[in-house]
């Protein structure tokens, strides 16, 4: 028998069953959906690996606290528990929850971007890209070389590049830049961690420029559990010395608290200036709600107040971690190409070698997606020419992303070891078999944000 070396640290008190259907029904559809996996109901899916974020798990412990949320529309005694939370890890004063990580990037960006602002990171989420454009800024992307490489022994491969950044601040001047924000890990090039080393030249170079240093920190506990992998001098740090060490290098935050923050729904933003909290917290009152719930449940705070500490607890990080270095692992061993090495959350799959007899026109991404569900019920998400790929607003020309990927999101304490196992198999099943997948024609797509609502039909 195979050694069990990453069980579960936790065992199972209430189940969700898992329905499967025919793969003649799933067939049909897939079909039906225009073969686009955000358009089928969850029930007709096996296993669910479209996203992480507000699917994890919660525990009995925040379970119990929601039963002792406080509703109260002012002062409720559930958010300060999570500021209180929030404050431990973070070292910054001022806490305001909002209702989602979007509601974050909302605020910060009424309060710092205008029409030419540039905006310097590693890799901008989706999210706050989308606000950046709305305000006429422009989001600049500085991760390190090695971060755009599809395979790379490099361990962190978040890094912002320093030298590109001092450029940046050279070419456009610190007035033009209001900030530079850091996300942690790297969602969009597979999860990937930056080092403490790097966190802390890019705070210097941020304070030599007298410009705002934020984090955008959704999965900041599974970035600090990379740090005391692999960066030396942590290996006997707590995650919660190696968080506060991180936010110390820091002006604040913005968060999703959907992910890192074990819960299903939720956000926050933290600070350290007093005069950027009122400022925040005024418009929060309109977006988002009163500066004690910001559009948050008082038993939602509650549950994230825990959660937040459990997921800093280390046998709870080497299990997830673990989880997604298995199935990585299961793949790398039959040659399936992924990206490597895996990141904290996700493995990607890399469409360019998986399936590089369908152009890139044709939607090899979408391709893959399909015939995972159609063959094994698994739900998985596009991110190469469907969701990024622009078109050229001069010449109508399209223009690729960098990468051609598929991400497997492994939600947080929701599927066993052997769920992980059937994911590896399906897949392993269909690389063998890669030869008889075709390309997909798109005929209908939304002006913004295409991949969640367009359609397709088999070429
Ligand atoms: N920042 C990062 C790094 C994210 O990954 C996300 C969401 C957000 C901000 C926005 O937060 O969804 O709570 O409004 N990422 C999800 C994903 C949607 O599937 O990767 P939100």
């Amino acid at each position: 028998m195979k050694r069990i070396i990453n069980a579960e640290p936790y065992k199972i008190k209430m189940v969700e069953p898992l329905r499967q259907i025919t793969r003649e029904e799933r067939q049909k559809l897939i079909a039906g959906a225009g073969y686009n996996v955000f358009n089928l109901s969850s029930e007709d899916v096996y296993i669910d690996l479209i996203t992480d974020s507000g699917t994890s798990a919660m525990s009995q412990y925040q379970w119990a606290a929601m039963l002792t949320g406080d509703e109260a529309y002012a002062g409720s005694r559930s958010f300060y528990h999570m500021r209180d939370t929030v404050k431990d890890i973070t070292g910054y004063d001022y806490v305001l929850p909002t209702h989602q990580g979007r509601g974050a990037d909302h605020i910060f960006a009424e309060m710092f971007i205008r029409p030419g602002s540039i905006i310097p990171g590693n890799m901008h989420f989706d999210t706050i890209r989308g606000h950046m454009a709305i305000k006429g800024g422009q989001p600049l992307d500085l991760v390190i070389d090695e971060g755009l490489q599809p395979v790379s022994g490099h361990p962190f491969k978040g890094n912002i590049d320093p030298v590109k950044l001092e450029n940046a601040l050279k070419e456009h001047g610190p007035e033009k830049i209001p900030f530079i924000l850091f996300t942690v890990t790297c969602n969009n090039n597979g999860g990937q961690p930056a080092s403490m080393e790097n966190i802390r030249t890019i705070s210097k170079i941020a304070s030599k420029y007298k410009v705002p240093f934020f984090f955008d920190v959704a999965r900041f506990a599974e970035n600090c559990f990379f740090i005391r992998e692999r960066e030396a001098g942590y290996r006997d740090k707590e995650i919660l010395e190696i968080a506060r060490e991180m936010f110390s290098y820091g002006d604040g935050c913005i968060m999703s608290s959907k992910k890192d923050g074990l819960v299903n729904i939720g956000g926050f933003m933290a600070m350290k200036d007093e005069e950027l909290y009122r400022k925040a917290s005024q418009l929060l009152i309109i977006y988002e709600g009163f500066p004690t719930y910001g559009g948050m449940s008082g038993r939602d705070m509650e549950a994230l107040a825990v959660g937040l500490k459990e997921v800093l607890e280390l046998p709870y990080l080497q299990h997830r971690i673990g989880q997604v270095a298995q199935l990585a692992s299961y793949l790398i061993e039959e040659g399936v190409p992924i990206v490597e090495p895996a990141g904290g959350h996700a493995i990607y799959l890399d469409m360019q070698r998986f399936l590089p007899h369908i152009p890139r026109d044709q939607f090899p991404g979408v391709s893959l997606c399909v015939a995972l569900y159609a063959e094994a019920g698994i739900r998985v998400v596009e991110l190469g020419t469907c969701a990024f790929g622009e078109k050229d607003p001069k010449t109508g020309e399209v223009l690729y992303p960098e990468l051609e990927l598929v991400r497997m999101t492994i939600p947080r304490r929701v599927y066993t070891n052997s769920h992980i196992e059937v994911v590896a198999q399906s897949v392993i099943d269909l690389y063998k078999n890669r030869k008889s997948l075709r390309g997909y024609k798109l005929i209908y797509e939304a002006p913004v944000l295409r991949h969640f609502t367009c359609r397709f039909e088999p070429l």
